[in-house]
């Protein structure tokens, strides 16, 4: 039976509601600094979102992640109960069956393949800029991140451009519609729709990503229709909005801090190194593993079936392995660039990262090359939201 608030000792107890604290409406960012990256225990159990523990020491957080067979990654989320909807493959997978997975993926997502597909992101950004930048003040999530992100996505899957206002109303609504009959409902659209998708890349088979999982092959072995399927929702809830929640911090950041911004300006041969740092500093992913058996974790009794949630964001700001955390250093040593959980770690660290990383690249040096000033039109009208993927709602700034 997994843990009881009862059997919890007081000095483990946090009050922090990860998905609905209000201070994260506000900024999810600085009110994890508050809440957790300040509170100098590494494990803590709160009663909130069905009850779960939060371990947010770097080591201890990578110890969890890396231990697939202790601490297993279904179902995912915060709260885990969104038992009714399919497996996603592979970050569900068990241990052996996800090994044979992450063996027929890797291919579509090398740095080489990826690398095919850096001129479509180059042309669609410097579109979606050269529309919106002359209105001179915009919402960057909405006109800029989102519409990039996205249509590479759906190019990446041969999905149809006119139905993006679906996609993203159920990504939203799968994380974060207030009842979990919405949520659920919202998984089915996904499903259904991505079902129909599969189909008809079995009849005509296109340049793109699903078509590449069709035919995919290593070893002689191939993958079913029903895997290819659930694979692509994976892929849907796992790209189609994170490079945009992404883009969308470290455009604030930018705001916030000038003469980082001017540094880029004069020298955007520093953009590709900074990505990483970029990413370190806004991770925004609330990793979480379900807790397999029994078993005592540095001092602390888990029991099976409890739900062990790694928030990126805080141990990517422990202090015992970046030196200054919450500066931006883009000249950080290699071990520290390495060790940030933006793409989370172990078996199931993120195999999107590659076309994750030149996707940020590619908009940021669009936008460098355009922009010669950038501000917030307000910090007050930036909003964001907590949850199993935090990240601002709006972001709306000036450009000049
Ligand atoms: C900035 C953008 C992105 C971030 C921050 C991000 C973050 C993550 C994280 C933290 C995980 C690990 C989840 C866990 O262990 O529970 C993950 C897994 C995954 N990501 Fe990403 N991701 C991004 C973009 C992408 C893109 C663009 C793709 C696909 C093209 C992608 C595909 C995947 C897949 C398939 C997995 C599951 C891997 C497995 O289970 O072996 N991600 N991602």
């Amino acid at each position: 039976m997994p843990t009881q608030l009862k059997d919890v000792p007081d000095a483990l107890l946090s009050d922090f509601d990860i998905v609905a604290d209000t201070g994260l409406a506000e900024d999810p960012q600085q009110r994890l600094l508050e809440a957790l990256v300040r509170d100098p225990r590494d494990i803590v159990y709160t009663p909130h979102n069905g009850g779960h523990w939060l371990v947010t020491s770097h080591e201890l957080g990578r110890e969890i992640l890396s231990n697939a067979e202790r601490f297993g990654s279904f179902p995912i989320g915060i709260p885990a109960n969104m038992e009714q909807r399919p497996r996603l493959i592979p970050l569900e997978s068990a241990a052996a069956e996800h090994r044979r997975y992450r063996r027929l993926l890797l291919p579509i997502f090398e740095p080489e393949a990826v690398g095919r597909l850096q001129t479509g992101a180059e042309k669609l950004a410097a579109q979606v800029l050269d529309d919106v930048l002359p209105t001179g003040e915009f919402d960057f999530l909405w006109k800029v991140a989102k519409p990039i992100s996205m249509g590479l996505f759906v190019n990446q899957l041969g999905l149809e451009p006119e139905r993006l206002d679906d996609f993203y109303a159920w990504e939203t609504g799968f994380y974060r519609a207030p009842t979990m009959e919405e949520r659920v409902q919202c998984g089915e659209n996904i499903g259904s729709y991505l079902f129909e998708v599969v189909k008809q890349h079995v009849a005509s088979p296109k340049d793109d990503i699903v078509s590449m999982l069709l035919d995919v092959e290593v070893e002689g072995e191939k993958l079913s229709l029903e895997e290819v399927h659930a694979i692509c929702y994976l892929l849907f809830l796992a790209s189609i909005d994170t490079v945009a929640t992404m883009l969308s911090f470290i455009v604030r950041h930018l705001a916030r801090d000038q003469a980082l911004f001017a540094s880029l300006k004069a020298d955007p041969s520093k953009i590709a190194d900074s990505v990483d740092e970029f990413l370190r500093m806004h991770a925004f992913i609330n990793l979480n593993r379900i807790c397999e058996r029994d078993t005592e974790f540095h001092g602390v009794q888990f029991r099976a079936g409890d739900n062990i949630v790694v928030p990126s964001f805080v141990t990517d700001r422990d202090d015992r392995v970046f030196a200054d955390p919450d500066t931006f250093n883009s000249d950080r040593s290699k071990r520290e660039r390495n060790q940030h959980h933006a793409f989370g770690a172990g078996a199931h660290k993120c195999i999107g990262l590659h076309v994750a990383k030149m996707e940020v690249r590619v908009v940021l040096e669009a936008l460098f090359a355009r922009v010669n000033a950038l501000s917030l039109v307000s910090e007050a009208a930036v909003v964001g939201h907590g949850g199993t993927t935090m990240g601002l709602d709006t972001i709306p700034i000036r450009v000049s």
